[in-house]
């Protein structure tokens, strides 16, 4: 309880400043009316929550952040889904929750497209659903909100950052894409492609690395077969893709962060110690931490109450020197 009336002020602390963008308020369910298990004074809510995996660094923070705010001392019966990056498995997630008439469900897409009918049967049903990360293409209709971060932003940061590190000066660029057909990675790579547009950078490859740690190594390494030391600089669409990319740039005798520079979206502790080490040379924050504004949401959205479309986190960058000092108090 004392948790839940501190929500709000635990955002602040955790400089997790979030912004309803206000594209149309939406109300749903109506207190008791949104499923049996919308909870009231005296009973928790039951929540569903599909996670995508544990593919980063990020989703094993973001699923922590997620699962201490939704728990039972701030009013919440969470069930919880590991979909291990399949649409297939978020789909049935989805719909065994349904089955249990829980009050809310919470989910994040792994991928943008394809959710149509999933989210027909859980309006039909009266259930909200409050998107968490990522979005879906689908009519907004079917879902009442989302939580999550300005992915297309965060590309550009990323883009405005090799543009101008390497303004004037001809740059050949790789890039490592997050899991295809996702939010993060369709819109990180619409924002970086915005950002570089004029410069001096050619793009020489751009393949995915599904967000992961060893797939960002196996794809590096053939980039350097095929490139070899032609490569100057590396966009990887999370930190954990950089990281992995850290291996094959040693193995193939060259020096991350000088002979290959690398820029990586998320901001982990793990992202940031390479940039403090000099390995990155720069990090674009993602923020996990979004547990708070989506147990406040859910409980607003349960007693009827209307809400925003979007709430989007507010999100920052760092140099070297930025992520030296940003790291003894980081959280994830
Ligand atoms: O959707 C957010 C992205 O998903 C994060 O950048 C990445 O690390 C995660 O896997």
């Amino acid at each position: 309880m004392k948790k839940f009336v501190g929500m709000l002020a635990l955002a602040g602390a955790v400089a997790l400043v979030l912004t309803g963008c206000a594209s149309g308020g939406t109300t749903v369910g109506g207190g008791s009316t949104a499923g049996s298990g919308s909870g009231s004074d005296s009973s928790p809510v039951k929540v569903g929550f599909s996670q995508v995996g544990a593919e980063s660094g990020w989703r094993s923070a973001n699923t922590t952040s997620l699962k201490n705010s939704l728990d039972d001392a701030n009013g919440f019966k969470l069930t919880f889904s590991d979909a291990q990056q399949k649409q297939e498995n978020q789909i049935a997630a989805i719909r065994s929750f349904i089955t249990q008439g829980v009050g809310a469900i919470v989910f994040a897409p792994v991928v943008e497209t394809g959710w149509d009918d999933v989210l027909k049967e859980a309006k039909d049903a009266k259930i909200p659903v409050i998107l968490e990360d990522r979005s879906v293409d689908s009519d907004p209709n079917l879902y009442t909100t989302r939580v999550g971060d300005d992915f297309e932003k965060e590309g550009e940061t990323a883009g405005k950052w090799v543009a101008d590190t390497f303004n004037g000066k001809k740059a050949n660029l790789v890039v490592l894409e997050g899991t295809t057909g996702s939010s993060a990675a369709n819109d990180r790579t619409t924002g970086f492609n915005k950002a570089i547009v004029g410069s001096d950078v050619k793009v020489l490859d751009s393949q995915t690395g599904n967000f992961t740690r060893s797939e960002g190594k196996t794809v590096m390494e053939g980039f350097l077969q095929k490139y070899g030391k032609t490569i100057n600089v590396l966009f990887a669409q999370n930190d954990d893709m950089g990281l992995g990319a850290l291996d094959a740039i040693k193995a193939a005798g060259l020096t991350p962060g000088k002979d290959i520079q690398i820029v990586t979206i998320d901001g982990t502790k793990d992202g940031l110690t390479a940039l403090s080490n000099g390995a990155f040379n720069y990090v674009v924050e993602c923020n996990p931490l979004l547990g708070d504004q989506v147990a406040a949401i859910v409980k607003k959205v349960v007693a009827g109450e209307t809400v925003d479309k979007l709430y989007l986190a507010k999100d920052q960058a760092f140099d070297q020197a930025q992520a030296t000092a940003a790291l003894p108090t980081r959280q994830y």
